[in-house]
């Protein structure tokens, strides 16, 4: 085993930045997430890991060793591709013996090592079929297995799961996870999926433009993100953002939109002062939104607003019911009980110790 640094890497392709200024360690053992929106630098990232694509500049360590100048096969790295990329013409069992017998493994040696690693991801039985004659799911196995009978140091998975429908990628997120903790393997496992990375990830690093935006367990990147970005791509449905002034009036610190009015906590009122009557971000999640009526929060004139609703969507639990405020919609996830009625005002609570507000500029969290 052995833990994977990465320090300073650039990647410029033409005048597009892949990868900004990078560095990012992933611990011995560790299953760390990378995630962020298409073309932010996920695929280019793994791939300078890999030793697949040169970097301008930056330095790559696998374990104590600089791997910059050693080519990919001695790597001690194996990668998990997008789209599996197996042999087609190749059985289950060559396509997974492959990589071995291009290092010369001994072929007693290959025999046993795909015949434990069958063992272990269930493909015993499909070890003669050819790719064409597996489901996505097995296909999927048999990539991560190519992986696995190299005894690599390191996995590298680029969206492993993205080709399996919903149901199976849940099951078969679950069962990564398992193995992971089983043989133990330091892996970097790139998403664009934030459900995924929430779900899995012991600690998630979030990538937008080729930069690194912030690396941080599930927990802390939902309640603390450190910018808007971060705070609109984590968590779904996405959080609220509304235009507001901040304003100080009547010994409060207030925060001023269409349609709402509320007043910020102390410990969030002192860090605004520089933003008296500046147009800002204002943050809130739809899960820190409350029916009135059912409010564990008690309902007040400067935490609640009246807003009419637009539509109801029930999602069995609950219901993401979309509000306007004035002409700005506001998205709450309320208990499916709960009364609310289309065409209707309602009274909506905001859970104000959970509200962010951002930089105007900078867009950077400020709380
Ligand atoms: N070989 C390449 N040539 C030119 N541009 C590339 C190449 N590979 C990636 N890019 C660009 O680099 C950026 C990052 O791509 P990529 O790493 O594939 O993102 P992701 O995997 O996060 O979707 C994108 O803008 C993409 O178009
Ligand atoms: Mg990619």
């Amino acid at each position: 085993m052995a833990q994977v640094k990465v320090s300073r890497i650039n990647k410029y392709f033409k005048n597009i930045c892949a990868v900004g200024d990078v560095s990012l360690e992933a611990q011995d053992g560790e299953f760390l997430i990378l995630v962020g929106p298409s073309g932010c630098g996920k695929t280019t990232l793994l791939r300078i890991i890999a030793g697949l694509e040169e970097p301008d500049s930056g330095e790559i360590w696998v374990g104590d060793k600089l791997v910059n100048d050693i080519s990919p096969r001695d790597r001690d790295v194996a990668m998990v591709f997008q789209n599996y990329a197996l042999y087609p013409h190749m059985s289950v069992f060559d396509n997974m013996a492959f990589g071995l017998k291009m290092r010369k493994v001994a072929k007693t040696e290959i025999q046993s090592r795909v015949k434990e690693t069958a063992q272990l991801l269930g493909l015993q039985s499909l070890l003669g079929r050819r790719p064409k004659q597996l489901s996505g799911g097995q296909r999927q196995r048999v990539a991560l297995g190519r992986a696995i009978v190299r005894n690599a140091q390191v996995f590298l998975m680029d969206e492993p799961l993205s080709n399996l429908d919903a149901k199976l990628r849940v099951q078969t997120r679950a069962e990564l996870i398992k193995l992971h903790r089983r043989l133990g393997v330091t892996t970097i496992y790139v998403t664009h999926d934030q459900t995924e990375a929430m779900t899995m990830g012991e600690r998630i690093a979030v990538l937008k433009d080729g930069l690194l935006q912030q690396v941080d367990d599930p927990i802390t990147l939902y309640r603390h993100p450190v910018n808007q970005f971060v705070a609109g791509f984590i968590g779904s449905p996405t959080m609220n953002f509304l235009p507001v002034v901040v304003q100080n009036r009547d010994g409060g610190v207030y925060i001023e939109g269409k349609g709402i009015n509320l007043r910020l906590p102390e410990e969030f009122a002192s860090k605004v002062k520089h933003l008296e009557g500046k147009p800002s971000a204002f943050g809130i999640r739809p899960q820190d939104l409350y029916h009135h009526a059912r409010s564990p929060i008690s309902a007040a004139a400067d935490n609640s607003a009246r807003l009419m609703v637009d539509v109801v969507e029930p999602t069995g639990d609950d219901m993401h019911v979309y509000l306007l405020a004035e002409d700005t919609p506001i998205v709450a996830n309320l208990p499916a009980e709960a009364s609310v009625e289309v065409g209707q005002p309602l009274e909506v609570v905001f859970d104000m110790e959970k509200s962010h507000l951002f930089e105007p500029d900078t867009e950077k969290t400020i709380f």
